[in-house]
C-alpha cells in the first residue's frame, strides 16, 4: 500500500502536486486558528508563554457558488521540512510535503461560520501534524460538516504558532502507560476547551461529533467520556486506552458510537473494544460495529488518510 502511494507520488515529481478537490456537493474553505486557554497552564510547561495554547483548521462548506478560489500549501516550508526528515527513514521522497497544494474557496474576511452544518472534531495520531489529514478533512467537510483538525502542541511532532514560535512534540513516553494517559488527557482539555470557545454551552445544543486517526481514535473515546456535548464518535480500526473503558460516557442518553475495524478487529477479538462494548452496552448507548471486508488491521493508516 505504502510503495503503491509513493509509486503515485514520484509519477508526478517535477512539479506542483495540486490534490483533488472534495467530492461532495459543497465547495470549502479553510482558515487556521491559534486559541490559548487563559485558564490553564501549559501542562507540559515547555512554552515560551504560560498558557496553554493551541492550533486548528477549520474546514468549512461554503453553500452555493464559489465565486474566488486561492490555492494554499499543505503544510508551511518548516512543517514540510520537518516532516520530510521524519519519514525519510521509512522511504519518504524528501521535498515531496512542500510541494503539495490544495485549493479552496475563499469567504468574505468576516464571514460567520454557518451553524446549520454539525461540527466535527478530528484528531491525528501520537506526534502527527494536524495537516497530514487535510485532505480527509475537505472531502468529509464536503459533505457538510465543520471539521477542525487538531494540533496538540508538546505531543504533536511538530507545531507552528503565527508568532513563528515552535513547538517540538515527541514527549510522550510511549513505553510509559501513565505517560500515554496522561497526553490523552490533555487532548480531552484541548477538546473542551475548543467547544467552548466555539461557543457549545447547552449540551442539548451542541451538534459536535469527533473521530480520529490512531492515537486520535482512543482520543476520540476519552474526550466522549468528559464531555457530553460530543454526542457522536467514531473510532476508526483503533486501540482503546483509559477510564473510559470501564466508565463509558457520562450521560450515556442521546448519544452514539461507531466502532469501525478491518475484518478480524471486532469487539470480540480485541479486549479493549470488548470491554468498552459491553460498558457502552450496559450504559445502552447507541452504538454499531462495522468491519471493512478484506481489509487488515491500519487499514485506516496515514498513507490512505493522506491521500483518499
Ligand atoms: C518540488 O517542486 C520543484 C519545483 O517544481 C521541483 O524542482 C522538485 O523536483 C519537486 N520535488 C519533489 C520531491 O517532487
Ligand atoms: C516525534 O516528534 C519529534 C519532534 O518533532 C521527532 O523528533 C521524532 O522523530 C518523532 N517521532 C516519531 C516516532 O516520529
Ligand atoms: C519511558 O518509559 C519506560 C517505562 O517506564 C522507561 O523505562 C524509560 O526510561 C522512559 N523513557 C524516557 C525517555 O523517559
Ligand atoms: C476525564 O475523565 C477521567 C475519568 O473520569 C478523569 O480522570 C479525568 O480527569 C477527566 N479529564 C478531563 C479533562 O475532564
Ligand atoms: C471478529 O473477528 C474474529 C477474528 O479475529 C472472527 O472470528 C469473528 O467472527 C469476528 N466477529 C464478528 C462479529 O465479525
Amino acid at each position: 500500500m505504502v510503495p503503491l502511494i509513493i509509486a503515485i507520488l514520484l509519477f508526478s515529481t517535477c512539479e506542483a502536486i495540486l490534490l483533488p478537490g472534495p467530492k461532495g456537493p459543497f465547495h470549502i474553505s479553510l482558515s487556521n486558528h491559534e486559541l490559548v486557554d487563559k485558564s490553564r497552564k501549559d501542562p507540559w510547561n515547555l512554552d515560551t508563554i504560560p498558557q496553554r495554547r493551541i492550533m486548528l483548521s477549520e474546514f468549512s462548506p461554503v453553500p452555493g457558488d464559489c465565486s474566488k478560489t486561492k490555492t494554499i500549501p499543505y503544510m508551511s516550508p518548516t512543517v514540510a521540512g520537518a516532516e520530510d526528515n521524519i519519514l525519510l527513514p521509512y522511504g519518504w521522497p524528501a521535498g515531496i510535503l512542500g510541494n503539495i497544494s490544495m485549493e479552496f474557496c475563499v469567504q468574505p474576511e468576516h464571514h460567520k461560520r454557518n451553524e446549520n452544518f454539525p461540527l466535527v472534531l478530528f484528531s491525528g495520531g501520537l506526534n502527527t501534524t494536524r495537516f497530514f489529514y487535510s485532505a480527509i478533512a475537505q472531502e468529509v467537510a464536503g459533505r457538510g460538516f465543520n471539521i477542525l483538525t487538531l494540533d496538540h502542541p508538546f505531543e504533536t511532532d511538530i507545531v507552528e504558532f503565527p508568532d513563528r514560535t515552535i513547538a517540538y512534540g515527541g514527549h510522550t513516553n510511549t513505553s510509559d502507560l501513565s505517560s500515554i494517559l496522561f497526553s490523552l488527557d490533555i487532548r480531552s482539555q484541548d477538546v473542551s476547551f475548543i467547544l467552548n470557545k466555539f461557543g457549545f454551552k447547552e449540551r442539548e445544543k451542541a451538534k459536535v461529533a469527533m473521530f480520529g486517526h490512531s492515537f486520535g481514535r482512543a482520543a476520540t473515546a476519552a474526550a466522549m467520556g468528559n464531555d457530553s456535548r460530543i454526542r457522536g464518535g467514531v473510532n476508526l480500526d483503533g486501540l482503546l486506552w483509559g477510564p473510559v473503558i470501564e466508565n463509558g460516557f457520562e450521560l450515556p442518553g442521546n448519544r452514539k458510537f461507531l466502532l469501525w475495524g478491518a475484518e478480524g478487529h471486532n469487539s470480540s477479538s480485541d479486549e479493549s473494544w470488548g470491554k468498552f462494548w459491553s460498558t457502552l452496552n450496559k450504559q445502552g448507548v447507541w452504538k454499531r460495529e462495522l468491519s471493512l471486508a478484506g481489509e487488515r488491521m491500519g487499514v485506516f493508516g496515514i498513507y490512505r488518510l493522506l491521500l483518499m
